[in-house]
């Protein structure tokens, strides 16, 4: 006659629902990737990414100073340079943009907020992919491994608290821990992009750094139907000295996202790459999804699934959200 269970009971009003709520996003677990480009006079908007832009180093302190106040758990740069090269040397240089950059918000911000650098070539380099060349044009993993040790010295030197390898090179964590250590940078943690796929859904990433890519990065990047090599690719990782591992992109891998989380024991991040933000401002600017519910809930839903830090480009929006909601 009546129904034995009433899962509703727990529902019918607001006090009950946030007493039982099981999931939180707090601006702290939020992380938001900029770009800095370098010579611009003005910042550049990325077409495909409305309200992102392409810094200039003065517009990065300013956005990065607000993204403090909204109290965003750290900032992930990515450097634009003017000129590229084979080998991606703007990366190692310490003129180069990423590291002026960061040498800039180190000085704004100093130790209150978690500064991370991309530690990848694909935007230093004329033919875009993530390492050098050998002779035959394939991506040459050994040789890429030095210069991502180089790499992560002149980051942390340069004020980067986290490195963050997203170029799915075999050992890429491992070399940088070494080249770390042996420079005296013991304490600047790696955050290793452990399960990165070869995704569609980067696409209006290439446009945010000028990207040089022809053809793609599926001799590193994972296939999207794997989730067993997910798993052997966060082992890999912690195995090398990981303190962080990631799951990227987010929405589309969020059962990889879980299975990392349920035997990593560190903390997890996640990626709400370009993509994902892109399609949701389309479909808001069409008038389809409401904004702030669309994004909330996919956050939460990248926490649910067992992230500890999602990195958004919502991060900084999404934390005045956040604050205002709690005030
Ligand atoms: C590589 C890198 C990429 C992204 C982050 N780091 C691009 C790629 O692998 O093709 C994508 C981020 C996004 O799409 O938002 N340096």
């Amino acid at each position: 006659m009546y129904p034995t269970s009433r899962p509703r009971r727990l529902r019918r009003n607001p006090a009950l629902r946030r007493l039982v709520s099981e999931t939180s996003v707090e601006p702290r677990h939020l992380v938001l990737p900029m770009f800095v480009r370098e010579g611009l006079s003005e910042p550049a908007p990325i077409a495909s990414m409305p309200g992102v832009v392409q810094h200039t180093r003065e517009s990065l302190k300013k956005a990065a100073v607000d993204a403090v106040e909204a109290g965003v758990g750290g900032l992930m740069l990515f450097g634009v340079p003017a000129e590229h090269d084979a080998s991606g040397s703007g990366a190692t240089d310490p003129e180069g943009i990423l590291n002026v950059a960061l040498r800039d918000l180190s000085a704004e911000l100093g130790d209150d907020t978690v500064l991370m650098a991309d530690l990848c070539l694909d935007e230093f380099t004329d033919h875009g992919h993530c390492g050098v060349l050998d002779e035959d044009g394939n991506v040459d993993n050994d040789r890429t491994l030095q210069v991502y040790g180089e790499m992560a010295v002149v980051q942390a030197e340069s004020g980067a608290h986290v490195v963050s390898p997203s170029g799915m090179m075999d050992g890429q964590v491992g070399v940088i821990r070494d080249s770390l250590d042996a420079t005296g940078h013991a304490d600047t943690s790696i955050l290793a992009y452990s399960a990165k796929y070869a995704s569609a859904f980067y696409g209006p990433f290439r446009e945010a750094v000028d990207s040089q890519l022809q053809g793609d990065r599926k001799t590193y990047q994972q296939d999207p139907g794997n989730g067993r090599e997910a798993l052997r690719e966060a082992d890999l990782d912690l195995a090398e000295g990981a303190d962080m591992v990631m799951v990227k992109p987010a929405m589309a891998y969020l059962d990889v996202l879980r299975d990392i989380a349920g035997v990593a024991d560190v903390p997890v991040a996640t990626y709400q790459v370009s993509g994902e933000y892109s399609m949701i401002e389309a479909a808001v600017a069409n008038g389809w999804l409401e904004r702030q519910r669309t994004v909330l809930e996919a956050l939460t839903a990248m926490r649910r699934a067992g992230a500890d830090t999602v990195l958004t480009y919502y991060a900084a929006e999404a934390a005045r959200w956040l604050q205002e909601a709690r005030a």
